[in-house]
């Protein structure tokens, strides 16, 4: 019964919060952001044209005939016809709903005059009455600023039509352009650094990669080379090959070079090397402290030295052991034989540099002293 009742206050205290407070199921709408005015005032104008366009085919409820002899007024042009689409704006616009209502609010009695005057004369000129003379928000397209100026490089094509002008068609803005990649100048009528005049295509074009600037397309365009090429005869700029002498190359430490169109890298050599002019660790100058060079490879010194004592302590047992073997039949060979595998042992030990570590002279001198 306790367990009961405890469940039973938990749920309460859980949902209770909820229930009391509507607000918290409910998420707050994010705030739309608001169009800049002009740009506001075009959705408004697009939005009335959408409502005629929806009630072009629309009809008076009862028939038009009847109305139209009641009232001497088609539904084209009637008070009824812009009622309705006035109530088809803002609808399928979610993103700015809220101040394209605002908007259609406050101007109610500008669309209701374009819709009984100017409309018949030029289905088209909404924009321009409401935005352009009225509201004064926008400019025509190419013109700027508070009193519509022409755009830098004329209303008709501004900025050469390589760019585009600061405030084109709004009140706002200074009319200056903002030309695109490879042009410059006040009216976008010039190349910029990097690129040339392509008569074919009557634009800028960049210029090869291996110019800092050019003439024309291609390497042999060039006028001064990029940095990582020089100029030749034969082929234009074309790419050094800061590798090409190992001597000299420009890699320091334990790395080498690499080119590349344009410039070089320096990799790191491979960790058992002391210098080296390729990747791998085939490929060393030098072996590194602790390594040394084994068929070509560096290796660490330590695991070669391991394997070739057990390889040689291996064949020494095994000469030993047939050494053992024949003195059992002849004392005489069974000497020679011996004498054969003292040399033998003497011999190789002495060119795998063992008796470095041996010392065979200080051995000799502790018998002598
Ligand atoms: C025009 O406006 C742009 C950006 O708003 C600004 O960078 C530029 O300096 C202005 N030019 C002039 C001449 O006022
Ligand atoms: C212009 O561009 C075309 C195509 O990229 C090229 O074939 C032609 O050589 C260019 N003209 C000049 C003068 O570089």
């Amino acid at each position: 019964m306790w367990f009961g009742h405890s469940v039973g206050a938990w749920l309460l205290v859980a949902f209770l919060p909820n229930s009391a407070d509507p607000q918290i199921l409910r998420p707050t709408p994010a705030p739309e952001d608001r169009l800049p005015a002009c740009a506001a005032c075009r959705m408004l104008a697009d939005e009335f044209l959408r409502g005629l366009e929806k009630t072009q085919r629309s009809k008076y409820e009862g028939g038009d005939a009847a109305y139209e002899r009641e009232r001497g007024m088609r539904y084209e042009d009637s008070e009824v016809r812009l009622i309705e689409a006035q109530e088809a704006m803002c609808v399928e616009n979610k993103k700015h709903s809220n101040q394209c209502r605002d908007l259609k609010e406050e101007h109610e009695s500008l669309l209701e005059d374009w819709y009984n005057t100017r409309r018949k004369e030029d289905p088209k000129s909404l924009f321009t009455f409401l935005c352009v003379e009225q509201l004064l928000v926008c400019c025509q397209k190419g013109y700027f600023g508070f009193d519509c100026r022409p755009c830098a490089g004329g209303a008709e094509l501004p900025c050469s039509g390589h760019g585009t002008c600061r405030g084109s068609g709004t009140r706002k803005g200074n009319g200056t352009c903002k030309c695109h990649s490879g042009y410059q100048g006040e009216i976008c009528n010039q190349c910029s650094k990097g690129f040339y005049f392509n008569g074919t295509t009557n634009g800028c074009e960049a210029c090869d990669q291996s110019c800092e600037t050019c003439r024309e397309w291609g390497p042999k365009g060039c006028v001064v080379c990029n940095e990582g090429y020089s100029h030749t005869q034969e082929w234009g700029c074309s790419d050094i090959d800061e590798c090409l002498f190992a001597d000299d190359s420009p890699c320091k430490g334990n790395t080498f070079c690499v080119n590349y169109d344009g410039g070089f890298h320096c990799l790191d050599c491979d960790r058992t090397c002391d210098g080296c002019y390729a990747d791998g660790p085939e490929s060393c100058i030098k072996c590194a402290t602790g390594f040394v060079l084994a068929k070509g490879v560096c290796v660490l010194a330590k695991q070669i030295n391991v394997q070739q004592t057990l390889t040689r302590w291996a064949v020494y047992l095994g000469l030993v052991v047939c050494t053992m073997i024949i003195s059992k039949k002849s004392v005489t060979l069974c000497s020679l034989i011996g004498l054969c595998v003292a040399m033998y042992i003497g011999a190789s030990e002495y060119t795998t540099g063992a008796w470095d570590d041996f010392n065979f002279q200080q051995f000799l001198r502790s018998f002598a002293g």
